[in-house]
């Protein structure tokens, strides 16, 4: 296999890590990839909007597999076009095509995919520009808070949560009025709030057959104790022993069976990550969104607990095999805290020198960084993935505070609580 990643954040790194595990280094390329990538394959400096570009590259070194990292080129249509051209179509693209995508790339399209096929997702309904006046009676008719979600892909940053009638309208109006989310939010969704909380499940699809990976949970928020603005995510862990094998079982009969055969069924040839973003409520768990590729940073504790090889999976996907690997995943629990510039998840500056030494009890995924001569220095919001494991959540969690004490640059920020709301929770189940 000879396999071009797309993406420089830490996911990527976490795949490229992974790969250079079971395939030499000259075989995994990465584009653009950042200043940790250059230890598992080359990094390309391919821009990732121009598929010629990256489908030339591919050409010339004859890539056989492509492994698109995040939303962007999936939702643009990256397999199609490599299915529709005559020099590109051998070359196995690991993702969904354009329709597949749609589950992230459209947010009524994924809401109307799930109450078709019964999937349980809370409450909504659709507005387009002119629809204003029906949006704020569809409001009146729910509690608070009210969740206001623009319909395309915002970078993450495209759900709106509003405590009051008042704030609600005005965010329909921005967005369907004033553009906020620009072609985004010419279409919204207006659902019902629900309460509880998030865990998120992940499967490899080849089309025929799943696979399930572990699952795990993220904290978006910037601020310990979930507070301030949404980031891309500030840490994760898994396993998350809340999602328990009773709760598992109806993830899989409620949610993931009919969302794979509801793509079958809709003809739809999904191939690569589903990520179920998931809410507990009460005992039974609701969607709250599907995203068409791997999270990020969940990649970087559910990858480095997955026994099998990945370069296997994707071989096996691309022959529809899926049914004959057995997944297998280390039981400890791995964590990982995000180190992230000063300023993230607004302005931040860049080209600050990290410095790194004796993290050796962690596995550090890099993110937003660059070489330049001898130094390596932040080039992103968020720098830095520093992933342990632990047979116990604190365990994991101490070790990756610990590496992080010998990590250093400039604004460093990060958050002390990753895990520790799991943690409460295990102790009040008696499980600590
Ligand atoms: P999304 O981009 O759809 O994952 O939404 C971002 C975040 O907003 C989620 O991770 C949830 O924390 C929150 N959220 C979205 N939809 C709902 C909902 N219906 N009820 C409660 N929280 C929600
Ligand atoms: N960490 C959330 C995401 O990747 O969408």
């Amino acid at each position: 296999m000879k396999i071009l990643i797309l993406g420089s954040g830490g996911r990527e790194s976490a795949f490229a890590w992974k790969l250079n595990k079971e395939l030499p280094k000259e075989n995994i390329f990465i584009a653009p990839g950042n200043a940790g990538t250059l230890q598992y394959g080359t990094n390309v400096n391919l821009n990732l909007s121009n598929f010629e570009e990256i489908g030339k590259f591919c050409i010339e070194n004859n890539i056989d597999t492509l492994l698109p990292g995040g939303e962007d080129t999936l939702v643009g249509g990256i397999r199609n076009f490599f299915e529709n051209h005559q020099m590109l179509k051998n070359i196995y693209v690991f993702g969904p095509d354009e329709r597949g995508a749609m589950l992230e790339g459209s947010k009524d399209f994924s809401k109307n995919f799930m109450t078709k096929y019964n999937i349980p997702t809370a409450k909504y309904k659709s507005f387009v520009k002119g629809e204003e006046q029906s949006a704020f009676n569809f409001l009146e008719t729910l509690n608070p808070p009210y969740v206001i979600k623009a319909d395309g892909l915002a970078a993450g940053k495209g759900v709106i949560i509003c405590q009051s009638l008042e704030d609600a309208r005005d965010t329909v109006n921005e967005m369907l009025l004033q553009n906020m989310f620009g072609k985004a939010s010419n279409k919204i969704v207006i659902e019902e709030f629900l309460n509880g909380i998030e865990v998120s499940f992940f499967a490899i699809s080849d089309g025929s057959d799943y696979i399930l990976l572990p699952e795990a949970k993220d904290y978006k928020k910037i601020g310990e104790n979930d507070t301030g603005p949404n980031t891309g995510g500030m840490g994760a862990v898994s396993p998350v022993l809340f999602a328990d094998e009773n709760f598992k079982q109806k993830v899989i009969k409620n949610i993931i069976n009919p969302t794979f055969n509801g793509l079958k069924n809709e003809n739809i040839d999904y191939v690569g990550f589903v990520f179920f973003g998931l809410i507990k409520v009460g005992e039974n768990p609701f969607v709250i969104e599907y995203n068409c590729r791997m999270g990020d940073p969940e990649t970087e504790v559910v990858l480095p607990r997955l026994k099998n090889s990945l370069s296997e999976i994707i071989s096996f996907s691309k022959h529809k095999k899926l049914n004959e690997i057995s997944p297998e995943f280390v039981k400890d629990f791995c964590s990982t805290v995000m180190l992230v510039s000063k300023g993230y998840p607004g302005n931040y500056e860049k080209g600050k020198k990290i410095e790194i030494s004796n993290t050796f009890e962690s596995i550090v995924f890099h993110a937003g960084t660059i070489n330049e001569g001898n130094y390596i220095l932040t080039n992103g919001g968020r720098v830095l993935a520093v992933s342990s494991f632990g047979s116990s959540l604190s365990e994991a969690l101490d070790k990756s505070y610990k590496s992080i004490e010998k990590i250093n640059f400039e604004g460093i920020n990060f958050r002390r609580d990753i895990g520790q709301d799991l943690i409460k929770l295990e102790v009040q189940h008696g499980n600590y």
